[in-house]
């Protein structure tokens, strides 16, 4: 092990985490989480950059300066009334860190801390960015890169405290890594009449039933069979008793793929299946589509640079060489679709961090988090 970050600063990177675990904020509300971050890093003499709030963008110059690299923590809570018994639960009813954004803040305060403190060995330019908002739409990173935070950036990269990954590794895909999430509404308009009387209806009941069908055929039949994606209907809305059929159905859901390519072949299958099945029956079928959070596909140089790190910091057994993908998906995907850079899990899963993403008894395990400083600071020192 090559590390170089001290115990202490492991420590002060959980207390911190704690203080924010208490004092949750919602996306794009984040006003106090944003003070907090701005006082610490001021007092680590790092320039805050001009960027809206609640997002906080600091910056430290390297001393070769040629470069310049930026580290991604995201720092919003959920809407979440948390449980269990630990002595830093929140303290705000229904909102909880039940993602871990609050450890994946006091990791950057930590790794912000020791790189300004250590300035004299730091070559490239960093930009830490904090970014509000990533749990919610309008996408706190989409927000910061139209104000310009990844200009002049060479490479980004991001971690996520991961529970689905066991503790002590760390894993990155090359290319793929977390799906595109889009949402779809289908309106079905038929004619509606007497239960008993079919033959004078158009029923859209049986329609959307049929449309459900085939909207799973897009993943068998429409796409490469070597290609991932999900198309699920989460909620089906038609009709109101037993013997009347409506005039109308409604379908809401998501869809999720791993590539850009997929996410088209989908949508347009999606939208003949729309047309052409209700059209088949007389009926009219209408989508709504919303083209949300893309793919997160890391750059296949910049992952292979944190592969070469992660092994040569930690050790060859610490890197997950055969983690997949996950259609979860990160707003993160913003920053690699202008710029290269990776999206990195480190392990967590176990005793200590045993429940879901989102569970409200979810938890990280503090016990990953120096690794977590440990691997933003060596992506930093070894950066060419
Ligand atoms: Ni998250």
């Amino acid at each position: 092990m090559q590390t170089v970050i001290s115990r202490e600063l492991g420590e002060w990177a959980v207390a911190h985490r704690r203080y924010l675990h208490q004092h949750p904020e919602l996306s794009g509300q984040e006003y106090q989480t944003h003070t907090y971050i701005k006082q610490h890093l001021e007092a680590l003499g790092i320039a805050i950059l001009d960027y809206q709030a609640p997002s906080v963008v600091g910056f430290l110059k390297g001393t070769d300066g040629s470069k310049t690299i930026a580290l991604r923590a995201d720092i919003d809570a959920l809407p979440v009334q948390e449980e269990g018994e630990k002595s830093y639960l929140s303290k705000v009813p229904g909102v909880a860190h039940a993602c871990g954004h609050d450890g994946h803040t006091a990791v950057l305060l930590a790794a912000a801390k020791w790189l300004s403190e250590h300035q004299g060995q730091v070559k490239p330019n960093v930009v830490f960015i904090f970014q509000s908002s990533e749990e919610r739409e309008p996408s706190g990173a989409e927000a910061l890169i139209k104000q310009g935070v990844l200009s002049n950036v060479d490479a980004v990269f991001g971690i996520h405290l991961w529970q689905p990954l066991a503790k002590g590794l760390i894993g990155v895909c090359h290319g793929p890594m977390m799906g595109a999430c889009d949402e779809f509404k289908i309106t079905i308009t038929g004619k509606g009449g007497h239960g008993a009387m079919p033959h004078e209806t158009v029923d859209p009941v049986y329609i959307a039933s049929q449309v459900v069908g085939g909207l799973q055929s897009i993943v068998s039949r429409a796409l490469n069979p070597m290609q991932s994606a999900v198309v699920t209907v989460g909620k089906v809305e038609e009709g109101s008793t037993f013997n009347i059929i409506p005039n109308e159905a409604v379908m809401l859901g998501t869809a999720r793929s791993l590539t850009e390519e997929t996410r088209q072949c989908v949508h347009k299958q999606m939208q003949r299946i729309v047309a052409g099945i209700p059209a088949s029956f007389g009926a009219a079928g209408h989508m709504e589509y919303y083209w949300g959070t893309p793919a997160v596909v890391n750059d296949r140089q910049q992952s292979r640079y944190v592969e070469e790190v992660v092994k040569a910091v930690f050790g060859e057994s610490v890197y997950a060489a055969d983690m997949e993908p996950t259609m979860a998906a990160e707003d993160f995907a913003f920053y690699l679709s202008h710029c290269p850079g990776a999206f990195i899990f480190v392990g967590m899963g176990g005793e200590a961090s045993a429940y879901s993403h989102h569970h409200p008894r979810f938890d990280i395990d503090e016990a990953v988090i120096p690794s977590a400083i440990e691997l933003f600071v060596q992506l930093v020192l070894r950066f060419e």
